[in-house]
């Protein structure tokens, strides 16, 4: 009896062994958890990689570009599991700087920045890299500092050859025996994208210029002298309306104006709508498809913008973070063009859309950036 029992609590301790292998299979099941773990761990990488903290920097809540920006990088780093604290500089070099110190005092490991001046953030950004915290330059590239690792933007020369030749597509110049007048707004010297707008936009216009195709009257060509502060609408209008009463008063037909960007667009529409005494209404372009400027297209008084979709370039960030959170690799697409002056910043560049009134529908109402009652 004595060894049927013994034989019994053999038989029950062999059991639960095997019950606790069977746990060890559980445990096996719980690796299997482990490797779902990782996969939970690739969306919320904040669970627990080093990377946690992100600080966002933007220029100015001014432009609707980058408040959607800002908005749209938070909710999606948030949705990965990321703190995210996102602030807006009031296109205030000063302020940009205090609040990227305090963003590297209460411990970001990642700073995001669209930089308002990209020459200013050389000393603030060394404290970034002395302390391993990693800087992403979005949109605007930030000049003359080794502390910048990824870049991502949209393409910018491009956006300039859009808008170059949809000026250049609208007055058929490439087949025309006519001339036509145009007059060149862009946007400050202190943002680096600007070279990229006007090169980009000149890389088309120049020959033409060149050959006499497109007269400037206001003879107002170089970036410096075509550079609008700030990007600044109230600037743009008063150098229209200085351009218009000096140049267009006696009936001279301006055809086309190159603008850089929206912002800009409008100050230029403002100064045609009030002063230009001329019956046509010229072609004007613009970037980032705001909603003034839209409904501007809605009602013939801009002819175009570019559109570049905030929630790509949030999503191409996101995936940065994400990588680097989980120690891969951040997706690039470019290791040749943008150079900071301290060598090339491997760059993520997205496609920007050219928009006018024949697709403002489909691009921008039907991938739901806006709702037809925004444009209204
Ligand atoms: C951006 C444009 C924007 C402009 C003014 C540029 O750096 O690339 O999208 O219109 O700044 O904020």
């Amino acid at each position: 009896m004595k060894r049927l029992i013994s034989l019994l609590l053999v038989v029950l301790m062999v059991f639960s062994l095997a019950a606790c292998g069977g746990n060890g299979a559980d445990d096996d099941t719980g690796s299997d958890a482990d490797v779902e773990d990782t996969g939970d761990d690739a969306e919320v990488p904040a669970a627990s990689g080093d990377i946690q903290k992100i600080g966002i920097s933007m220029p100015t809540k001014d432009l609707q570009r980058w408040t959607l920006d800002g908005e749209n990088l938070k909710a999606e780093l948030e949705a990965e599991g990321f703190e995210a604290d996102l602030q807006f500089a009031n296109n205030d070099v000063g302020e940009q700087v205090a609040q990227i110190e305090n963003m590297l005092a209460s411990g970001a490991d990642v700073i995001v920045i669209a930089a308002i001046d990209g020459s200013a953030l050389t000393t603030v950004l060394d404290g970034a890299k002395a302390n391993g915290v990693i800087v992403i330059s979005y949109d605007r590239l930030i000049m003359n500092s080794d502390a910048v690792s990824y870049y991502a933007t949209f393409d910018l020369e491009r956006v300039g050859e859009m808008q170059g030749q949809y000026i250049a597509d609208a007055l058929d110049l490439e087949n025309t025996d006519e001339t036509y007048n145009i007059e060149i707004f862009t946007g400050p010297t202190d943002d680096n994208n600007v070279n990229f707008f006007y090169g980009g936009a000149m890389k088309v216009l120049q020959p033409y210029i060149d050959d006499g195709t497109l007269v400037v009257p206001s003879g107002q060509v170089s970036l410096a002298e075509t550079a609008t502060n700030a990007w600044s609408t109230e600037e743009a209008q008063k150098r229209m309306e200085n351009i218009i009463s000096a140049n267009y008063g006696d009936g001279t037909v301006l055809d086309a104006v190159l603008s850089s960007n929206d912002s800009v667009a409008n100050g230029v529409t403002n100064a045609v709508v009030n002063g230009y005494p001329g019956d046509n209404f010229p072609i004007i372009t613009g970037q980032d498809c705001e909603t003034t400027a839209v409904k501007n297209i809605i009602r013939g008084q801009q002819s175009m913008s570019v559109f570049k979709d905030t929630r790509e370039l949030a999503q191409a960030v996101v995936d940065m973070i994400v990588a680097l959170a989980n120690g891969e690799e951040p997706p690039v697409n470019d290791t040749e063009t943008y150079d900071n002056g301290t060598g090339i910043i491997p760059s993520n560049l997205l496609d920007p859309i050219a928009v006018d009134i024949d697709n403002y529908e489909e691009v921008l109402i039907g991938s739901g950036y806006y709702t037809e009652d925004d444009l209204k």
